[in-house]
């Protein structure tokens, strides 16, 4: 059993193209996705790219905090939603700045759910928070995007200040959540480095956490992280795993600057 795992490629068509490539050349049985598929408030490349791609390639996605954001605005998940956010302690807006920002925000999540078709937004809608696999002899596997049961914070491994509002209620909750899954692997996005750390499940038993990694710019060169992930039952390490980075070439490498002046 062979997973390949990507993330938070945040709406770039190009560098999903390769992840999934390498999964597939990697012989990868199933593929997860662990969120941020597309970026808020507004994507590089046309949505339509991205979920078509992801979509056809049978992934197991879920939803990271980009897509939340995007996509909970005007719907019963906002105040959930928004309130994750707000409670971070890197700020969105200062408070007195407030009914500016609230305008700004809201004219450009608006925007950015225009730019989505009705069908891929009920498709993305119906993702799954969190899943929970369960692959036979190879055991379950926990897929998140952030933390269990927050896709807007890290505890693997926690920064300053994203993850400053984290309390030791918050760490024993989603350590709860992971219990309750009993899972033997644990897959998560968010951050933008590779990651293979432990955390503890039930009896104390260890559990490895592997984040693939999102796209970055090295220089002049444009990567994708994918990490391949081997299934050893009754081994020491009942998990190989393997991080990569893949070169990809942008559809057009401006859009970053402008999507800055979009997003402020
Ligand atoms: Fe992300
Ligand atoms: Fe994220």
């Amino acid at each position: 059993m062979r997973i390949g795992l990507i993330s938070d490629f945040e709406g770039c068509a190009a560098s999903l193209e390769v992840g999934l490539q390498v999964c597939r050349d990697e012989g990868a049985d199933l593929i997860v996705h662990a969120g941020d598929i597309l970026e808020v408030p507004l994507s590089r490349d046309p949505p339509a790219e991205t979920i078509d791609r992801l979509r056809d390639s049978g992934a197991f996605a879920i939803p990271g905090n980009h897509d939340r954001w995007l996509l909970d605005y005007g719907t019963p998940r906002w105040p959930t939603t928004a309130w994750m956010r707000l409670r971070r302690r890197d700020p969105l807006f200062r408070e007195e700045d407030l009914p500016g920002r609230i305008a700004f925000w809201e004219e450009r999540l608006i925007a950015g759910q225009a730019a989505i078709r009705a069908h891929d937004r009920a498709w993305l809608a119906d993702l799954p928070e969190e899943r929970t696999l369960d692959l036979g002899a190879a055991g379950r596997v926990y897929i998140c995007h952030g933390m269990p049961g927050n896709p807007f914070n890290s505890i693997w491994p926690t920064a300053s200040p994203w993850n400053d509002n984290v309390g030791s209620d918050d760490i024993r909750a989603a350590e709860m959540l992971v219990r309750m899954a009993d899972p033997g692997i644990i897959l998560c996005g968010h951050a933008p480095d590779p990651i293979q750390c432990e955390t503890r499940g039930a009896h104390g038993r260890a559990i490895p956490v592997v984040r693939a990694g999102r796209r970055i710019v090295v220089g002049s060169r444009w990567l994708a992280g994918v990490a391949i992930l081997t299934a050893q039952p009754g081994a020491a390490e009942p998990w190989r795993i393997e991080h990569g980075w893949h070169e990809y070439t942008p559809r057009d490498p401006t859009a970053r600057m402008r999507f800055a002046r979009l997003s402020d």
